[in-house]
């Protein structure tokens, strides 16, 4: 299960999955509108900001074994914590923290089932603390968040075998990134490690192509 995709790494995370042979249900606000993707991939509506949204998908979803957490909005580069509107950044909390989390609530009972469930979390290099600074406030703090939610999840989840982590993506040329980043097949490469691991594989971490980051 992969939100967000429609577009972007979400799209070429749905790709390299089918690809691998995975069963795919391709998460999108506007699933009509989604690009075919080769493979047994099923494009479904998915607005992970909306509870109704969440709990349709769930419901219709027998299994899974795999839930990339990818839909993100507002890369603020634009905005300061100093001054910004702060309904703008419940937005982002909106999609980029609380719908990963529904999300996963709502599909922890497939998770559970599977045995081998994997959470991936697309997060950023701009969510570590470590290297934090001013600016892109709304996006920054979200992720933050969002990597906090994944160590939490991943102490409650590891006796069901679920391996949760969060992962970037790297620097990816798409209408989130802009131009000069990446391929998004690389870009992807780096979130498919995590939905792929094996049962002995990290939980609780922080990654990118597959390497530790500083939190
Ligand atoms: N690009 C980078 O350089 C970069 C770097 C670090 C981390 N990331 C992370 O990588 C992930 C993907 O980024 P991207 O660059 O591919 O972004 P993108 O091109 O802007 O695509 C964002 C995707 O999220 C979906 N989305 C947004 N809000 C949603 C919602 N409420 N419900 C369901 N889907 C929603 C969008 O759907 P619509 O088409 O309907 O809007 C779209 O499919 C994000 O988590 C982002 O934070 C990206």
């Amino acid at each position: 299960m992969v939100s967000g995709g429609n577009r972007g790494i979400g799209l070429a995370v749905v790709r390299d999955l089918a690809a691998r042979g995975f069963t795919v249900i391709q998460g999108a606000r506007d699933p009509d509108a989604a690009p075919a993707v080769d493979g047994d991939v099923h494009a479904v509506r998915l607005d992970v900001s909306d509870g109704e949204s969440i709990g349709a998908l769930a419901d219709g979803l027998a299994h899974a074994d795999v839930l990339v957490n990818n839909a993100a909005i507002a890369y603020d580069t634009w905005n300061r914590a100093a001054s910004t509107d702060l309904d703008f950044v419940r937005d982002a909390f909106e999609t980029n923290l609380f719908g990963a989390w529904a999300l996963t609530q709502a599909l922890l009972p497939q998770l559970r089932a599977s045995g081998h469930g994997r959470v991936v979390n697309v997060s950023s290099g701009s969510g570590a603390l470590s290297s934090m600074g001013g600016g892109t406030p709304a996006y920054q703090v979200s992720k933050a968040a969002l990597n906090a939610l994944t160590r939490t999840l991943a102490g409650e989840l590891r006796g069901d075998g679920i391996l949760v982590n969060a992962i970037c993506p790297g620097w990816v040329a798409t209408d989130m990134g802009g131009a000069g980043g990446r391929p998004v097949e690389d870009g992807a490469a780096s979130v498919v490690w995590g939905a792929v691991l094996s049962d002995d594989g990290p939980t609780g971490g922080f990654f990118r192509d597959g390497r530790p980051l500083a939190w």
